[in-house]
């Protein structure tokens, strides 16, 4: 910034106009002399930033007041000092009340005295600007500042919203898949139900069975979803062994036809090996047929060296087989007598007590009780709650839905569908109160 200060001095006096120079020649000001008001005013439209104005008052045309008064108008904020030569107070008075001149100084004047008020004039028109700069600065940088924070405030909510869309778009796809991941095991379930006549049934059983033990024993969402996978899929690797060896007398078998029948597991664990998802339901079927005593199969394992997983799923994979097996009233209650006389040799002593109750709920309600009658109706009057009376089957023999079953929203729409690509003969056996 420039140190030089911009001076003017008013008088028509030229003597005193040298005099006023002379007197400020070791100062570091840059010096305007006018003749007149008038004159004055002319330089002060041509010249800026001046940081001081001296006029006399006495002068012809303008009076030093009435220049000094017009002078703040296109000088605002120049310092204004009134030299009066008469003891003129009314004058005085009167330009200092309109704010014309900040002050005055009396002819013949003390040059030290002088002097010293003129550097005080500028000094203080030096502070004034600097200050007013500052605050200028700071409202200009407060203003950034708010502009900049308005502008942040809505870009972040832009991107809020975004990253919103972008996480519900996610979560419908990852619904998607999830359904089509679900909708793909089921179908897999249902091929191999297919594949064995005698399964019927089968897969779903194990499955509801051993995510009910699952759950009491406290496992976590995520191992009660790998134990219903690898339910649905246990005995997927029976698909390709011939019916005899799935259904024939063990004891008639040769070693090899044992062999065969026994490398099922193995086999299923390998089709779903590929499918990266499926791999920890995979190890649970490789040991669904492995003994507790460790004289199962494929690999010999015993006690809590065979997964958790795979020591329920063998005990609700025995427990279907025998009901499913044994005709009669308490078929329940005497595959739970045979399970309980193999535990330490072939199940889980500890796993046991978790079954009973998942296991009655399950196949239960399958002969009707006293409460409720089986009615058969179309899908669309099924309404969701209801529990399915008899297993349903499309028109090709495909399991759609097992005993049991209660219907919901998701599996009344797919019967819908069933119905309509692939229709049975009749509707769908229901269990619904007696009425009365
Ligand atoms: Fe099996
Ligand atoms: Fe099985």
């Amino acid at each position: 910034m420039n140190d030089t200060a911009r001076v003017l001095f008013v008088d028509d006096e030229e003597n005193i106009l040298k005099a006023l120079r002379r007197l400020v020649s070791d100062e570091d000001f840059e010096v305007l002399l006018a003749h007149s008001g008038e004159e004055g005013l002319d330089v002060l439209r041509t010249t800026e930033e001046i940081a001081l104005i001296v006029s006399d008052q006495r002068m012809p045309g303008l009076s030093g007041v009435d220049f000094l008064q017009q002078a703040r108008g296109l000088a605002p904020d120049a310092a204004r000092i009134l030299l009066t030569g008469y003891a003129d107070i009314t004058a005085t008075i009167e330009a200092i009340n309109k704010g014309g001149a900040h002050r005055y100084i009396s002819k013949p004047w003390d040059d030290r005295e002088l002097l010293l008020s003129l550097r005080e004039a500028v000094r203080s028109y030096r502070l004034e600007r600097e200050n007013r700069k500052l605050s200028e600065l700071v409202r200009k940088q407060n203003e950034e500042l708010r502009e900049w924070n308005a502008g942040l405030k809505s870009r972040v909510m832009e991107q809020t919203a975004s990253i919103r869309g972008k996480i519900t778009e996610l979560h419908e796809l990852n619904e998607k898949l999830r359904r089509t991941y679900r909708d793909t095991i089921s179908a897999f379930s249902n091929l191999l139900e297919l594949h064995d006549r005698y399964a019927r049934n089968h897969c779903g059983n194990v499955a509801s069975v051993s995510v009910s033990v699952a759950r009491s024993r406290g496992l976590s969402d995520e191992e009660r979803e790998e134990i219903r996978v690898a339910a649905l899929l246990h005995d997927i690797g029976t698909i390709g062994v011939s019916d005899t060896l799935l259904h024939g007398d063990v004891t008639r078998m040769t070693e090899a036809e044992i062999h065969e029948y026994r490398s099922h597991s193995v086999r299923g664990q390998a089709a779903v090996d590929s499918i990266e998802a499926l791999r920890p339901a995979g190890i649970l079927i490789r040991h669904h047929h492995e003994n507790f005593d460790g004289s199962g199969f494929p690999d010999r394992l015993a006690g809590t060296a065979i997964p958790l997983g795979a020591r329920i799923i063998a005990i609700a994979d025995a427990l279907d087989r025998m009901i499913s097996e044994t005709p009669g009233n308490d078929s329940i209650g005497k595959a739970l007598d045979t399970v309980r006389a193999s535990l330490g040799s072939r199940f889980d002593p500890e796993l046991f007590p978790l079954f009973e109750e998942p296991v009655c709920g399950r196949y239960g309600g399958q002969a009707g009780d006293g409460d409720t009658v089986e009615v058969e109706i179309l899908p669309r009057h099924l309404r969701p709650g209801m529990k399915i009376a008899r297993q349903v089957r499309s028109g090709t023999g495909l399991l759609l839905l097992g005993a049991g079953e209660y219907l919901d929203e998701g599996k009344i729409v797919s019967l819908i569908r069933f119905f309509d690509i692939d229709p049975p003969q009749g509707g769908v056996a229901v269990l619904v109160k007696k009425q009365g």
